[in-house]
């Protein structure tokens, strides 16, 4: 997934927050019409693009110094008289399936899945009114976890856990009695909970300008929303984070956090305030993951636990039994590092990239 939202009609980047397609670079050509190809030269498979993000013409490759254009097709290759009765349109970039959703773009691997707009079902149109066509990239976040993704996921899916683990952060303003979750096809769901006072608003957030159309629930609720199967966003009036859950081994992975502002408020000055507030929640989110990973891997994690309003409890735990058991003995020192910060790009205070 990346955003595009750019005056520059013309641009390349290396897709952010898109672990699976660290290998794949994208474009929006002159017509604005988005594409994708593998990061790889068709010659020896050396980069074709370097940088996380820029502007380009075509795409040269610094190995041998193959040329393609931005409709991906071998335009230049050096000392041609070497490759006698080469057609060099049989060798063009490999194209990766990428679909829009507002700005958004979303690479798929697989050519047999369902359209992107029609496996999110009701989202986009939830969150039609936001400004998405609009929004500006801020900042970016990676945070390394020790444990099994669904482990992290799982605490993103309820809200049973406010009054415990968050009592001086989400507790004092979210109601978890009053969640409610919605269930879509294909795993997509909704969680939503109300402020505990309706006209209550983020202090991180107060003066930040708001999108005009955003609906009410957006401003006296908390909905969150999970594209499953591992991306979860609590969209607001004044930003938006994407927060996308990447497995690395079967006992740990990284979280993501990408931030969005609607157009205009990008060089906010509260931007870095409202982003430290939301690392100390991640923080008392992440605190028992290790452990929770050591209890699934040792069998420690058995049976029964009860049915509470977050019953995702169950199904994630149950489901990630086998694979922990698998672990090797140094997964238990591993286990031990709780979250820890490996990147952030995109942040300058005060005026934020695109
Ligand atoms: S690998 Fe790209 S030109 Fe050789
Ligand atoms: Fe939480």
């Amino acid at each position: 997934m990346r955003c595009t939202s750019t005056n520059c009609p013309v641009r390349a980047a290396t897709a952010y927050g898109a672990r699976l397609a660290r290998r794949s670079s994208s474009c929006a050509t002159k017509k604005n019409r988005v594409r994708a190809y593998y990061n790889t030269c068709r010659h020896r498979g050396a980069p074709l693009v370097e940088k996380e993000q820029g502007e380009a013409k075509g795409f040269f490759c610094r190995y041998h110094g193959w040329t393609y254009d931005l409709a991906g097709r071998l335009t230049a290759v050096r000392e041609k008289r070497d490759f006698p009765g080469m057609d060099t349109s049989c060798f063009g970039l490999n194209q990766v399936r990428c679909e829009q959703f507002g700005s958004f773009v979303f690479i798929n691997e697989d050519p047999q899945a369902a359209p992107l707009l029609e496996s999110l079902g009701p989202i986009p149109q939830h969150l039609e009114n936001l400004g998405f066509d609009s929004i500006r990239h801020i900042a970016s976040s990676s945070f390394e976890i020790a444990c099994n993704v669904k482990i992290l996921l799982d605490a993103f899916l309820e809200t049973y856990h406010l009054k415990s683990i968050h009592p001086q952060t989400v507790d004092r303003f979210l109601d978890s009695r009053g969640t409610h979750i919605v269930l879509w096809p294909h795993g997509n769901s909704m969680m939503c909970t109300p402020h505990r006072r309706a006209e209550w608003r983020d202090p991180g957030a107060v003066g930040m300008p708001e999108v005009p159309t955003a609906e009410q629930i957006f401003l006296s609720q908390n909905p969150s929303y999970n594209f499953y199967p591992n991306l979860i966003t609590p969209p607001a009036a004044t930003g938006t984070p994407f927060i996308t859950f990447w497995p690395r081994t079967a006992r740990s992975m990284t979280v993501d956090v990408h931030w969005f502002a609607p157009e205009g408020a990008e060089g906010h000055e509260l931007w870095p305030t409202r982003m430290s507030n939301f690392e100390r929640i991640l923080e008392e989110d992440t605190q028992f993951a290790p452990r929770i990973q050591e209890s699934c891997r040792d069998g420690w994690l058995q049976g029964h636990l009860p049915v509470v309003p977050g019953a995702a409890h169950l199904s994630l735990a149950r489901r990630a039994r086998p694979s922990h058991r698998v672990g090797a003995p140094a997964a238990r020192a591993e286990c031990a590092a709780g979250a820890r910060p490996v990147a952030r790009h995109g942040l300058k205070a005060g005026h934020g990239s695109d």
